[in-house]
């Protein structure tokens, strides 16, 4: 019988510092998140110093807990894979300079792992992969259309131009006084209100699976303006529920015709915007009326950032022969690309 893979995932690459251990690349053992939120949300944001320092401070504690949880020793372990980027120089550093560590002191080797592919094999924590695959990945930071041939392969068909999709979230949220992160906020104020208010989408040219949402920002905060100096007030539900209609037609219209274009068998879904409940139901009422592409949505606690998506991410680098040296530095521009080989 063949033993079981075990890898030890780290992530500190934005405001959560976590680790986990999963085993054969399906399996969570252990999972454990330790959210700064309350610590940036008076800020309106994350502040990458306040970020940084906090990661210093948790990442240990995270580690030791996530060997009690699993009950294991690091001798269980077989690699430990990392965030390598893209994300915030400060907060990856922290992560990088833990698994170096962790790697030097118990001679394992170190797999470095790009931020999305780890929020792309969050998926497989629950389903098995089917390729060739779509994966839409919404986030904080990225936008994008990915396409894999097989495990471990990424090509991207289309990224955003200019805000990811969670950061108009997020400053549109911000907008209306909510707290950050403002996704949830608006999400749930959304479904209290009506698209009443006409709001542009951005189809780019024909053929793009590029998205562009500062347009759509700028739209939502003119709005606002207008109406406060013209002395009128506008229902926040509604001004949410016709941003979201707006983000969510986008985005759900032109990952659909990636699917079609190019003959995928299954379309998954990636990041912290994969929470969101209008765009969820909306997937699965454009998938629904066809058999011909499987649609995956993870579990919302699997949708933003956690180590359990690095280390399923790791497993399957791990398998590909992929390793870091003990040199490895944080890459906050990191390309997924570069992992294709
Ligand atoms: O993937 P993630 O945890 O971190 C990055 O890698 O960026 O994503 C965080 C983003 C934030 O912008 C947050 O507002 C957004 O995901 N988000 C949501 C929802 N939950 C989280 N956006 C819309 N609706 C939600 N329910
Ligand atoms: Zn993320």
């Amino acid at each position: 019988m063949k033993k079981d893979q075990v890898i030890l995932g780290i992530e500190s690459s934005c405001d959560e510092t976590a680790a986990a251990i999963v085993i054969n690349g399906r399996e969570i053992a252990a999972n454990i998140v330790a959210s700064q939120i309350e610590s940036h949300k008076r800020f309106g944001g994350v502040v990458p110093e306040i970020a940084s320092r906090h990661h210093v401070e948790q990442i240990t504690v995270v580690l030791e807990e996530v060997l009690k949880k699993a009950d294991m020793t690091m001798a269980d372990i077989d690699a430990i894979a990392v965030t390598e980027g893209p994300g915030l120089v400060g907060a990856l550093l922290i992560g990088v300079n833990a698994a170096k560590a962790l790697a030097f002191a118990h001679n394992k080797p170190l797999v470095p792992v790009h931020h999305i592919a780890g929020h792309i094999y969050a998926n497989r924590l629950t389903t098995e992969l089917k390729f060739p695959l779509l994966a839409l990945v919404v986030s904080g930071g990225h936008t994008e259309l990915v396409y894999m041939k097989e495990h471990g392969h990424f090509e991207v068909i289309g990224e955003t131009r200019d805000d990811a999709a969670g950061e108009a979230y997020d400053k549109v949220a911000r907008v209306l006084n909510m707290p950050y992160p403002g996704g949830p906020h608006i999400d749930r104020l959304a479904h209290e209100g009506s698209p009443t208010i006409d709001l542009p989408r951005a189809w780019l040219e024909e053929g793009s699976y590029d998205f562009s949402f500062s347009g759509l920002k700028s739209a939502v905060i003119n709005t606002v303006h207008n109406a406060e100096q013209r002395g009128e007030s506008i229902a926040p539900e509604n001004l949410a529920a016709s941003f979201q209609e707006s983000v969510i037609e986008v985005l759900v219209t032109k990952t659909k015709k990636a699917a079609k274009g190019y003959g995928v068998k299954q379309v998954i879904v990636a990041g912290g915007v994969a929470a969101n409940k209008g765009l969820r139901s909306a997937l699965e009422k454009a998938f629904a009326d066809n058999g011909e592409f499987e649609l995956v949505i993870p579990p919302l606690s699997l949708c933003t950032d956690n180590a359990a998506m690095i280390a399923a991410a790791g497993s399957v680098m791990f398998e590909k022969g992929i390793r870091a040296e003990l040199t490895l530095n944080a890459n906050p521009g990191l390309d997924i690309e570069v992992f294709n080989k």
